[in-house]
């Protein structure tokens, strides 16, 4: 595997193959050793869970880290360009993890880097390593994939991991696709009419959520509205509470690639759908799979 820019990169076999590895890795059958790989971190946005898990990750298959979680003391500061820090970094590591703010900043790196470049993030565009954490908790869960009823609900058309996840069902059979939002913040019409499979649009949640299975909670992108005043008028519009819950199957699940600020009522946590802590924790064995299959070792 070269780059992973887009959730496109990954065929259903390549999918699979990650879970397959992430399942060997947690087990303990497999334990991927690429002593003196060097893997750097080019983080150009805020990141929690991302940079650390990915961090973890390398450290775990022995890989060092270099790099930076925030521009704040790099070079960027004395107004180095962003083509001039990967290629710095392409001269020091095998691999290079980035996140920015602008769409498309991830693909501009693949064609300056010889080294692989993985997306952990541009704009409102993709995050592709957060759908294969998202569709292997599904899997763990669920034990497969396919036939299942989603859910995508809040911001889908600020959050890039909407995308990626749109894009990562293509490669499955998802049974329905449903996407709620207020009509302000619907999934991007380039994203949804190349997908293989029907998509239904609501803007309750109560019209579909007995039907569910995964119901995938975004949060709404503050940081991506081009105007305050359309983010205060929508922020609280779209929350996921008690209520809600108990119109779900008992069996079903909810995820989120996290932050949640406040889409999801904290007393939900307790609930047994609740699953977007245990989707964080398998940050880990994915980036884990991945980087040994990028680093050449899988
Ligand atoms: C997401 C992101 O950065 O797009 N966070 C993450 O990586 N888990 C989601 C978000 O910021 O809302």
């Amino acid at each position: 595997m070269k780059h992973v820019i887009s959730s496109y990169d990954f065929s259903r076999e390549e999918f699979l193959k990650v879970f397959q590895l992430a399942d060997e890795i947690s087990e303990g059958k497999l334990k991927p050793d690429v002593q003196g790989k060097v893997v750097s971190l080019a983080f150009f946005e805020p990141s929690t869970r991302t940079a650390t898990s990915f961090a973890t990750a390398a450290w775990k298959i022995g890989a060092k880290v270099i790099g930076f979680t925030s521009p704040e003391g790099t070079s960027v500061e004395k107004g180095e360009n962003f083509a001039d820090t990967i290629r710095m970094l392409e001269n020091y590591s095998d691999c290079i993890v980035v996140r920015h703010k602008f769409d498309g900043a991830a693909k501009f790196a693949s064609e300056i880097s010889e080294k692989p470049i993985i997306n952990a993030g541009d704009g409102k565009h993709e995050h592709p390593t957060q759908s294969l954490i998202d569709l292997y908790t599904v899997y763990k869960v669920f034990g497969h994939v396919d036939g299942l009823n989603f859910a995508l609900f809040g911001d889908l058309k600020y959050a890039r991991t909407v995308n990626s996840l749109l894009r990562a069902l293509t490669r499955f059979k998802p049974r329905k696709v449903f996407l709620i939002s207020p009509p302000q913040l619907r999934a991007r019409r380039e994203i949804t009419q190349e997908l293989n499979y029907e998509v239904v649009e609501k803007e309750s949640p109560y019209d579909v959520i007995s039907e569910v299975d995964v119901l995938y909670v975004t949060r709404i992108q503050k940081e991506r509205f081009p105007d305050e005043m359309e983010y205060e008028k929508i922020k609280e519009s779209y929350i996921v509470d008690a209520k809600l819950v108990n119109h779900m199957k008992r069996d079903s699940i909810i995820l989120h690639p996290l932050p949640r600020v406040n889409e999801i009522d904290r007393r939900v946590d307790k609930s047994p759908q609740a699953k977007y802590f245990y989707q964080a924790s398998l940050g880990v064995p994915v980036r884990m799979a991945l980087l040994y299959e990028v680093l050449g070792g899988g």
